[in-house]
């Protein structure tokens, strides 16, 4: 339990834009803040942060909330996990107490993996730092590669002793269990007994984007010919390998501020160049990219540096994965490293200027470089040639900005003399394949309409907020929250029938007015939303925004958040549909209040003279008919005079 007052405290704390900063590279835009959706897959940006309210709202996919639900949507926490984690980044103190047995074990799985991985991770430090073993054999080999302590102790790196059990048993002692051991690979079982999976090895924690431990690399110490050098966690509930990217976690402000990312094969890779200043490193762990990865390195920048060990073999055995990068719209430069040097090396053997300089001296387009790779084999055989052509007009048909590919084509077809045309028809010609199967493997994919976009070059699509049934209810939500605490000038008759101008405020007038209508609201958050209002206009308050965002029902977040994010107001829809030329809103703030407000009467008078004719409809004497008549007429009068006095505020 969080007391109240903690949480307060930690909201008051929260600056929504530094969390959200944390996992999506923000654009400053006006007074807020855009980036590229982290909840789906986008190539122009739609999620919007709102440092002033403290909400974020994606336009794209819908997603909206505070930073706690952001917490909780991106990195799954619960609710408590969130508010511990903005506690910590605000170093706000939470009166923490240590969880009992049945509490421990409520905890979900994943919560117990990640703890046993937290665990081991500083069990392993540890023992790098402290004990003989890890001083003399891991501490000792690593110093002796050239990394400083500074960065041993950064990266969290480790020493699991080389003895059987030592580790599964010392974390039995602690309370965790058999399971979870074995779920995280951390131990292996035989005959009912645990042994450590990581024995003699140096150990390399893999972070998620929150800085937890999913998982591990081993590297071994000896140089036994008949086992791995590294051994990996296997997958489990929290480490997907295709889904993470060792360093990101240490990279990725640096990532977001530099707009690149470099891009290496080994863990060592990632460190030695960390340590040379190099801080915008990540690698993938020896495997081809994945598109998850991809698209996690995209929420960040889209420029990608892959860095290859100096020969060409290695390169080209990764062009079809490269090929994968550029369909995610990324930019692709390629650095190769001299002959016999991987980046580790590299680094650890030049001054950190000199691997800097290196390194952006000799990075190239990849698209360029592939041409001029495979032009080198051609030698002038025309077949040969023709199936380069072919080659380099597949990768260059995958690049999904049309402009970009124009410059590719440019540049290509000089290098390889041929026809732009040529080459244009080409490319087109595997474009319309591409999307054909792309059609044909999945309608619903989101991603599709990105790419059909990005073909016309228009932006993608936003999800209108819902226009119908309630549409006009939702309306004099939307008013009230925006602009409830602004001031209209009214002219009013007094008591002698004069025309006197008096001063109220928005949401005093609206809930007045349908307080003495007596009208109710259909939909369910508009109706509780509008309680609030009713209780902040008996105090003579004013409802709290926060208390719409913070709100435990998803769907009055959702909805104040909708209503106070979008960027195109509903009365522009219900405008345009019925014609009538406004001024903007709020310049026009009272003629909007009236026509708002009497377009939800209308419609509920509208709705009651409907359910009143099905009365007369079903009445079979006089007796009954002769009421459902009379209250027609009244509904009829009150509906002509509603349009009046709407005519008379909107065209004056
Ligand atoms: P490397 O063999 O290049 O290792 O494999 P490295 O990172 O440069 O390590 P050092 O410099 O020899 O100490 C690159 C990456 O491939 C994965 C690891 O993630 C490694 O960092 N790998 C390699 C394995 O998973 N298992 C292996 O047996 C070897
Ligand atoms: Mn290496």
């Amino acid at each position: 339990m969080i007391h109240p007052e903690t949480i307060d405290k930690i909201m008051d704390a929260t600056r929504i834009e530094e969390v959200v900063g944390e996992f999506v590279n923000l654009k400053k835009r006006g007074v807020n803040l855009i980036g590229l959706c982290p909840f789906h897959n986008e190539k122009t940006p739609s999620f919007t942060v709102s440092p002033p309210k403290g909400i974020y709202k994606c336009f794209g996919c819908g997603k909206g909330g505070n930073a706690v639900n952001f917490l909780m949507d991106q990195e799954h926490f619960s609710y408590p996990e969130a508010l511990k984690y903005l506690a910590a980044k605000y170093n706000i103190e939470v009166e923490e107490e240590k969880p009992t047995p049945e509490q421990q074990q409520a905890l979900d799985e994943k919560e117990s993996l990640f703890n046993l991985n937290a665990f081991a991770q500083k069990y392993f430090q540890e023992q790098l730092h402290q004990n003989e073993e890890g001083k003399a054999i891991g501490l000792s080999y690593l110093k002796e590669r050239g990394f400083s302590l500074e960065v041993i102790q950064k990266f969290g790196l480790g020493y699991c002793l080389n003895k059987w059990d030592e580790f599964s048993r010392h974390a039995q002692k602690n309370g965790y269990k058999k399971e979870y051991l074995v779920k995280t690979s951390l131990s292996k079982s035989k005959d009912q007994q645990l042994y450590d999976t990581f024995r003699g090895r140096i150990m390399f924690p893999i972070h998620n984007l929150s800085g937890r431990v999913l998982g591990f690399g081993g590297r071994i110490m000896t140089s036994e010919k008949n086992k791995p050098k590294y051994i990996n966690s296997a997958e489990s509930e929290i480490y997907h390998k295709s889904k993470a990217l060792y360093g990101l976690f240490f990279a990725k402000s640096a990532v977001a501020s530099s707009d690149n990312c470099y891009l290496v094969e080994g863990y060592t890779d990632v460190i030695s160049l960390f340590q040379a200043g190099i801080e915008n490193v990540i690698a993938t762990s020896g495997t081809a990219l994945s598109t998850d990865q991809i698209r996690l390195i995209r929420r960040y920048t889209s420029n990608v540096t892959l860095l290859f060990d100096g020969d060409a073999a290695g390169l080209k055995a990764a062009f079809r994965g490269i090929d994968l990068i550029l369909e995610e719209g990324l930019n692709v430069r390629v650095v190769i490293f001299p002959e016999g040097e991987d980046p580790d090396s590299f680094a650890q053997s030049k001054r950190p200027l000199e691997v800097k300089e290196f390194i952006e001296s000799n990075a190239r387009d990849f698209i360029s470089l592939k041409t001029d790779l495979l032009l080198e084999e051609t030698s002038n055989d025309p077949i040969k040639k023709a199936g380069l052509i072919k080659e380099i007009a597949q990768t260059i048909s995958l690049i999904p900005d049309p402009i970009a590919r124009t410059l590719y084509v440019q540049k290509c077809s000089d290098t390889m003399q041929v026809d732009e045309k040529l080459l244009f028809a080409e490319i087109n010609k595997m474009r319309r394949k591409n999307f054909q199967q792309k059609r044909k493997q999945t309608h619903a994919e989101t991603d599709e309409h990105a790419w059909v976009n990005a073909e016309e070059g228009i932006a993608e699509k936003q999800t209108p907020l819902p226009l119908e049934e309630n549409f006009q209810e939702i309306e004099i939500i939307r008013i009230l929250l925006k602009y409830g605490s602004e001031e209209l000038t009214l002219e009013v008759e007094n008591e002698d029938k004069r025309m006197e101008e008096i001063i109220v405020r928005v949401m005093d007038f609206i809930v007045d007015d349908l307080e003495e209508d007596k009208i109710t609201f259909e939909n369910e958050a508009c109706r509780e939303i509008f309680t609030y209002f009713l209780t902040a206009r008996q105090n003579q308050s004013l409802p709290d925004e926060q208390v719409f965002f913070q709100h435990e029902s998803e769907n009055i977040r959702k909805l104040a958040i909708d209503l106070l994010t979008t960027p195109y107001s509903l009365s522009d829809n219900w405008e345009e549909r019925h014609r009538i030329y406004v001024k903007k809103e709020n310049e026009n703030l009272r003629e909007n209040v009236y026509r708002v407000l009497y377009a939800f009467k209308l419609k509920k008078l509208e709705k009651m003279i409907g359910e009143n004719q099905e009365k007369i409809k079903k009445a079979d004497n006089d007796e009954e008919l002769m009421p459902l008549l009379e209250n027609e007429r009244n509904l009829k009068n009150t509906r002509s005079r509603f349009a009046k006095e709407l005519d008379r505020v909107v065209t004056k």
